[in-house]
């Protein structure tokens, strides 16, 4: 076990903890986008891309301040680090990198398929941003639909949770990051539609998107109007992937089978 201070709060954690694993565990909220865990599943992307986590380390493993912030998701707790995680240093820091971000994200909130349910809605939230003080070029890339999935990489923010979902838990491998700066973005190989790629449609990379870049076909309208038509008889068939995952949106513990 090693010692660590985090904002005056002295714990002990094991070897290998991370930053914000350790804050954490201290009840320390510190906010990440691209970092994702699914801890049942051994699960963690960590690119340490966003910065959104970072902390002031006060005194590192030679007793002094770190020069730059460094990325709670993507740091190790030494013997006797002193941590900040919310200096006015910090904070300007994150809303900083946040600002950046939105400034390259549309700003269609209102009917974006993940409004009320985004983490980057709730980081700009969270920081108190109110406007975007950085104009400048803005990507743009082709809006791709397969017959369940929506693609809109004016959305992405990098985080590649859905490239290490698809490769690495779904073992599938349609999806990886392509292209430098503006133009980068996390697409099946030779930019293929997500239709012709491999993708078999499970739709993991869209539950583990924090934004509305990918999102799912929404069929509801032609369900109402299908239920409504006096001339059809409507047959509901309830996938078993469905029977499972449907109680979580309800607050039921993973698992429970609803219907
Ligand atoms: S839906 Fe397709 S692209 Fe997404 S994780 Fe599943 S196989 Fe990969
Ligand atoms: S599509 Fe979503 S999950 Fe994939 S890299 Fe972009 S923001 Fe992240
Ligand atoms: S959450 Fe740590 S770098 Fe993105």
């Amino acid at each position: 076990m090693i010692n660590v201070t985090i904002d005056n709060k002295q714990i002990q954690v094991p070897e290998g903890t991370t930053i914000l694993k350790a804050a954490r565990m201290a009840g320390i909220h510190i906010p990440t986008l691209c970092y994702f865990e699914l801890a049942g599943m051994k699960f963690e992307n960590k690119p340490g891309g966003c910065r959104v986590c970072v902390v002031e380390v006060t005194k590192d493993f030679n007793g002094r301040p770190r020069r730059n912030l460094a990325p709670a998701c993507a740091t190790d707790c030494v013997e006797g680090m002193e941590v900040l995680t919310h200096s006015a240093r910090v904070i300007n820091a994150r809303r900083t990198v946040v600002e950046l971000i939105l400034s390259d994200h549309p700003t269609d909130c209102l009917t974006c398929p993940k409004s009320g349910n985004c983490e980057l809605q709730s980081l700009a939230q969270y920081l108190g941003i109110r406007d975007i003080p950085f104009k400048g070029e803005q990507s743009h890339y082709r809006q791709d639909m397969s017959p369940s999935i929506v693609r809109d990489m004016d959305k992405c923010v990098m985080c590649r949770r859905c490239e290490n979902m698809c490769n690495n838990v779904q073992t599938v491998g349609a999806l990886s990051a392509i292209n430098r700066g503006f133009s980068a973005v996390v697409a099946p190989a030779f930019e293929q539609d997500l239709v012709d790629s491999p993708c078999v449609m499970c739709g993991q990379c869209v539950q583990v998107c924090p934004v509305g870049a990918l999102s799912e076909v929404d069929d509801t309208r032609n369900v109402m109007a299908a239920i409504n038509n006096p001339k059809k008889v409507v047959v509901v068939n309830t996938a078993p992937a469905t029977r499972v995952a449907l109680g979580e949106e309800f607050g039921m513990p993973a698992g429970t089978i609803v219907t």
